[in-house]
């Protein structure tokens, strides 16, 4: 099966789709991007995925249109043209092709990129013993619910984390409140009530995370969406983490603290198949 990209409309290999060094995406990361999986063929929540896209863009300031571009009917033919079982795709726009300035002209074409590869199974190690987690001051910028591709600060404390033996970084504000992880958000349950912090502009509104907010509603678990300390992540029953790359996984150690017995606790395990249950159904894929 190829791994394909569309670049500005045209699809062909993924290693023969260039950019100019000129484009803004790689001199000033000025980008933005989405990532949706598809099962089967169909995308996961795509016209939510879409949704944000076209916010990321509007606090941008890159005036496009995500519905005249076309994604929605380009994620589709570059599923059914790629053939995985599991897509993951990636689309990504820059503000276009400039000689290098940091004042952006207004008449610059954007550059699209969509990516389609085979969503690789997550790692059956962490399936079975979870993932442990290192708590790290958040030092991203002030605007991350812009799913932006400007993501060093984010590399940086990841890699910390793993070379500290961690699979992961927890952010923090500078006030020690959580954030969430590097590519994930992040939940609690604490006395059988699902915790996440609040959905502001220090994190990415994750798809994945509203959906596990409706799983929790739908198997009467009470959600909040509040601040959330680390000494209450620290001291929780059960803690996870959410992605489109992972779904639901489980967290079985923050800093130096075991949180429940090693595998997922009951209430992530009765989320992880709603969650399930919810891929399979046709209402939530497009
Ligand atoms: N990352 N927070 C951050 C910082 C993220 O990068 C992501 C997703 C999430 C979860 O969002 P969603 O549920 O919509 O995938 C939260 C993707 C998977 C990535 O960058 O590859």
């Amino acid at each position: 099966m190829p791994e394909l990209a569309c670049l500005n409309g045209e699809f062909g290999p993924i290693a023969s789709a260039k950019v100019s060094v000129n484009d803004r995406g790689f001199q000033f990361a000025d980008s933005v991007y989405e990532v949706v999986v598809a099962y089967d063929g169909r995308p996961f929540r795509m016209t939510e995925h879409l949704d944000r896209l076209q916010r990321s863009l509007s606090l941008c300031d890159m005036p496009m249109d995500v519905g005249e571009l076309g994604l929605a009917s380009l994620v589709t033919e570059g599923i059914a043209r790629s053939g995985f079982d599991a897509t993951l795709v990636y689309v990504q726009i820059t503000r276009g092709v400039q000689d290098r300035n940091h004042l952006y002209r207004d008449d610059l074409t954007p550059t699209v990129l969509l990516t389609f590869r085979e969503k690789q199974p997550v790692n059956p190690d962490w399936l079975r013993d979870g993932v442990r987690v290192m708590t790290a001051t958040d030092e991203r910028w002030a605007l991350c619910e812009i799913k932006a591709t400007g993501l060093l600060a984010n590399a940086l404390a990841k890699k910390r984390a793993v070379r500290a033996g961690y699979q992961d970084a927890v952010l923090v504000s500078p006030e020690g409140f959580v954030r969430e992880c590097t590519a994930s958000n992040i939940f609690a349950i604490c006395g059988g009530r699902l915790i996440t912090p609040t959905a502001d502009e220090s994190i990415l509104h994750g798809v994945t995370r509203q959906y596990v907010l409706e799983c929790a509603a739908s198997v009467d678990v009470p959600s909040e969406e509040r601040p959330m300390t680390v000494d209450e992540l620290r001291s929780s029953d059960e803690v996870f983490i959410s992605s489109t790359t992972m779904n639901i996984l489980q967290v079985t150690r923050v800093d130096d603290r075991e949180i429940g017995n090693g595998g997922a606790g009951p209430v992530t395990r009765s989320l992880q198949e709603a969650f399930r249950r919810g891929i399979s159904q046709p209402g939530q894929v497009v």
